[in-house]
């Protein structure tokens, strides 16, 4: 069957299919542990899940408006003068099915065949999938000194006269990186000059340690947010624990909310009513939920940097937010997808190979699940990298072998 251009260039969610094999794999009753992840383990917040039932119960569960709900968008409203410090109007916001489908209607708003999208290495799995999707070409930008954060002028190098997007992602999934406010400020003030649009992509904005406050782009720009080229994503995924609710957002000038509404409404119609009235209780009720999830992912990450560090020739730099650690794994082997096969099948923990962000010879694991799981994956993982260690490894009923 000739499929489109498009679909065949267009590849499979490699951290879906991980999730796919470990499900599996538990259910044959293995002990799997997923390292792998990329949402909360706690409860959505209670003020949601009483918005959502006392809807449900009321068997009114319509469309509404493509864009969002009234009643969302002002919610989202306050949010953005609480987070941002800045006053935006209804016509400044969309809630979509997610941060997800809000930067891919972004894109199919600002990119035309052949336009490119550049944004720093290493870079969430889905960008370059969705700029093709949008028909652009995506444009990676490797930081020259190894590091999670290019400069302003290896970013400005990859700009050129086909650049109609640059996208960010800070706190970074897959690093942990928050970009510093010399590299947003240089960065917007150049796009913003040059008629580039920036978009921010927010969703682990709140999900940071040490008492950091990271910079947020409208804290580097005079521009109004109508005239700002910004548009920032967000969503209730990840910080309020509610990934299954598909709820994003996105906030910036009236003109591209109006244009990404109308893809949305032929594309999907509005996100799902019910979603939208317990994402209105989770930003509007108790934010409790939101710092305690931050202060358990913080010790989880202190743990797993402090047993990942003991192991000899690991490089493991401190994840500043997200609930993600990018660790170089070079000095075991270079492929990033056969080490984490080699994981998998030797002792059952999945990573996922940092090829698919970009690097290899990287794994990401995530802690985000319950801090025994953070212990016992790096448990074997030592065992299994050690060459001298003993020959078997038990793990209740199971013995793992060399
Ligand atoms: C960097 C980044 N952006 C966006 C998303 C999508 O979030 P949502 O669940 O709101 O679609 C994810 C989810 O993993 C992510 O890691």
């Amino acid at each position: 069957m000739p499929f489109s251009q498009i679909a065949n260039s267009i590849g499979a969610s490699v951290t879906l299919q991980l999730n796919a094999k470990a499900a599996q794999m538990r259910a044959a009753g293995e002990p799997v542990i997923h390292l792998g992840g990329g949402e909360p383990k706690s409860k959505a917040p209670q003020s949601s899940i009483d918005a959502g039932v006392e809807m449900l119960k009321s068997g009114e569960i319509r469309y509404t408006p493509a864009s969002g709900t009234a009643a969302l968008k002002d919610a989202i409203i306050s949010y953005t003068a609480l987070h941002y410090g800045r006053q935006v109007e209804r016509a400044n916001v969309i809630a979509s099915a997610g941060a997800k489908q809000a930067i891919m209607v972004a894109l199919m708003a600002l990119v035309d065949p052949g336009d490119e999208v550049v944004y720093p290495v290493p870079y969430w799995v889905s960008y370059p999938e969705m700029v093709r999707l949008a028909g652009g070409n995506p444009v990676a930008v490797h930081p020259a000194d190894g590091s999670f954060q290019p400069t302003v002028e290896e970013m400005i190098e990859a700009i050129g006269p086909r650049t109609k997007v640059v996208l960010l992602n800070s706190p970074n999934n897959p690093s942990g990186a928050v970009f510093d406010r010399e590299f947003l400020a240089g960065l917007i003030e150049y796009c913003q000059q040059e008629d580039v649009f920036v978009l921010m992509d927010d969703i682990y904005h709140r999900l940071v340690f040490d008492g950091r406050h990271p910079v947020h782009c409208y804290d580097c720009t005079d521009y109004s947010v109508d005239d700002a080229k910004l548009l920032v994503l967000n969503g209730v995924s990840k910080q309020y624990a509610m990934t299954g609710f598909r709820i994003g957002w996105a906030v910036g000038p009236r003109d591209l909310i109006k244009t990404m509404s109308n893809i949305q409404s032929h594309q999907s119609g509005n996100p799902c009513s019910l979603s939208q009235h317990a994402a209105v209780a989770a930003i509007e009720g108790d934010q409790d939920s939101v710092s305690q999830l931050g202060r358990q992912l913080e010790q989880n990450r202190d743990e797993l940097v402090r047993l990942l560090r003991e192991i000899p020739g690991l490089e493991v730099d401190i994840p500043q937010g997200t609930f993600y650690c990018f660790c170089n794994f070079r000095a075991f082997d270079e492929d990033s997808t056969r080490l984490a096969a080699y994981l998998l099948d030797k002792v059952q923990v999945v990573t996922v190979p940092g090829i698919e962000f970009g690097m290899d010879g990287y794994l990401r694991l995530s802690y985000c699940g319950a801090l025994e799981d953070v212990r016992e994956g790096v448990r074997r993982i030592k065992w299994i990298l050690d060459e001298n260690g003993s020959p078997e490894l038990a793990v209740g009923d199971t013995v793992f072998t060399r």
